[in-house]
């Protein structure tokens, strides 16, 4: 991460853009030295996320930055708006923001907010260039009076770390493929461990083999480049419950020998977002005092087409004994993610929630803005649309409906991969169930907000690192 996150008592000298919140009703401040009608005669109303740039003859450019109304004032508005002044104030390096008066929103939480929304839009994918993308952004300033000061400065830490791991996980899901295999995200989760106090372990394609991970197999057949499984333990003092995360790690997705048209690869090197999302996750959890212990998978392989690929009609057998006929080689992060969810129960969690670019069903269903959730346990799909709404990170729920389990039957496996036209994030999500026995699960389809074509809030465009904030507040918040 380029820029940084400080907190001051007042606007600091070396500021070159400050932005001041103004509501969409009641006085605007004064340090802004403008009227209401005057702002209003630049078309600037206050308008949650409006901007309305003030350069001024001496001293720093003043952004006035909409909030909407002041009674309901939320996380999000405060994020959205930290996003639009780091966006105004592209072109300067110090931007500081007063956080003295923003009512209902306790300091920590908005600090928390604004750090994210404007760390999270300075985000650029530095790209392989002879001149490497970036932000003019260095260091964005909070400040607050005495009374706010400890909540602010909490809040800010917290917004640093969380902001931080959303740019890894951006950071994987945009490297080309040949530079982000499952060899090189296992070395990275293992510097991700080593930095931030976690258990790793590596698995090699002999040694899933040896553990019966049919489905990791069964997905790198046709390629050249070997499998990697990595399990990451956090593990607190006196944990207060523990959770798995299962990340599908497909490095690329070409479809194999179910060969996807060329437009359906370009985005395919993106296909591990779910694993980025969970070693993020992971890296977060001691810096921010994780109390839950969580153990971290991330399912890592190709899926490519070749002489020695997986065939339709080949049957695979995984970690848990169940076997699937495989009827669409595409259908491969089911594959992946089963072994995974299997080697999962065997820790004994309270609670397993797996991260997947699984369907495109999912973003025919709910479009690019938010995943899909599907779980066997509502309390536990509640607990995560509670940590949708804090990170606003959306989700939807969808049914686990187990009517539709016979359109998976297979005549010669227990299941097959696929269903049928119809329902596809539901059938998936029933393949995915047969692997988590008694435990409560849910499963998260990010097919659609992996990515956005553009710049917008505080997205960046290219890989979102959706999930990853999403996880963490979940992983804090989840008490057995
Ligand atoms: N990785 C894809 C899903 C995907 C597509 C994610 C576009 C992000 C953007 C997944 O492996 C896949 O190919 N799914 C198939 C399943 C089908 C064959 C049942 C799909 O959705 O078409
Ligand atoms: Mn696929
Ligand atoms: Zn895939």
């Amino acid at each position: 991460m380029t820029a940084i996150v400080t907190t001051a008592r007042t606007t600091p000298k070396s500021a070159n853009a400050v932005g001041v919140p103004v509501a969409n009703s009641g006085a605007v401040p004064r340090s802004l030295g403008l009227s209401r009608a005057a702002l209003a005669a630049h078309g600037f109303e206050g308008k949650a996320g409006q901007t309305l740039v003030l350069p001024a003859a001496t001293g720093p450019t003043q952004v006035a930055v909409g909030i909407g109304d002041a009674a309901a004032l939320t996380p999000q508005v405060l994020r959205n708006a930290a996003a639009a002044l780091v966006r105004a104030a592209s072109k300067h390096a110090v931007v500081s923001t007063s956080l003295a008066d923003l009512p209902g929103v306790d300091a920590a939480t908005a600090a928390q907010a604004v750090a994210e929304g404007g760390l999270l839009a300075a985000y650029r994918y530095a790209g392989i260039k002879k001149t490497p993308n970036t932000t003019a952004l260095t260091e964005l300033v909070l400040t607050a009076g005495e009374a706010r000061a400890k909540g602010v400065a909490t809040g800010a830490e917290r917004g640093t770390v969380t902001a931080a791991a959303a740019y890894l996980a951006r950071d994987l899901a945009n490297t080309p493929p040949a530079h982000m295999n499952a060899r090189h995200i296992a070395d990275k989760a293992v510097e991700v461990a080593k930095a931030t106090g976690l258990e790793v372990e590596v698995f090699n394609k002999d040694q899933l083999a040896a553990m019966g991970c049919g489905g990791m197999l069964g997905v790198n057949r046709g390629s050249t480049e070997p499998p990697r499984m990595v399990r990451l333990t956090y593990t607190p003092r006196n944990p207060q419950g523990h959770v798995a995360l299962v990340g599908k790690g497909v490095m690329f997705d070409s479809g194999g020998l179910s060969l996807k048209p060329s437009d359906g690869q370009i985005a395919m090197k993106m296909d591990m977002s779910g694993a980025a999302a969970v070693l993020a996750t992971m890296g977060a959890l001691k810096a921010l005092k994780c109390r839950t212990k969580v153990t971290g998978y991330l399912m890592c392989t190709d899926n490519m087409p070749s002489g020695s690929a997986l065939k339709l009609g080949d049957v695979l057998t995984f970690r848990n004994g169940k076997t699937a006929e495989i009827h669409n080689t595409d259908a491969e992060g089911r594959l992946v993610l089963a072994d995974g969810l299997s080697l999962a129960v065997e820790d004994g969690p309270d609670a397993i929630v797996d991260i997947a670019t699984l369907t495109g069903a999912c973003m025919v269903a709910l479009g690019m803005k938010m995943a899909g959730v599907v779980g066997n346990d509502q309390a536990l799909v509640d607990r995560l649309r509670a940590s949708s709404t804090a990170t606003d990170e959306s989700i939807w729920q969808l049914p686990l409906e187990k009517s539709y389990r016979k359109l998976l039957d297979s005549n010669v496996a227990d299941m097959r991969n696929i269903g049928g036209p119809y329902g596809g994030v539901i059938t998936s999500s029933l393949f995915l169930s047969e692997f988590v026995g008694d435990v409560p699960w849910a499963h998260l389809d990010i097919a659609g907000p992996m990515a956005v074509d553009g710049d917008d809030g505080w997205l960046s465009r290219g890989a979102t690192g959706f999930g990853t904030r999403l996880l963490i507040d979940f992983a804090l918040s989840f008490a057995k």
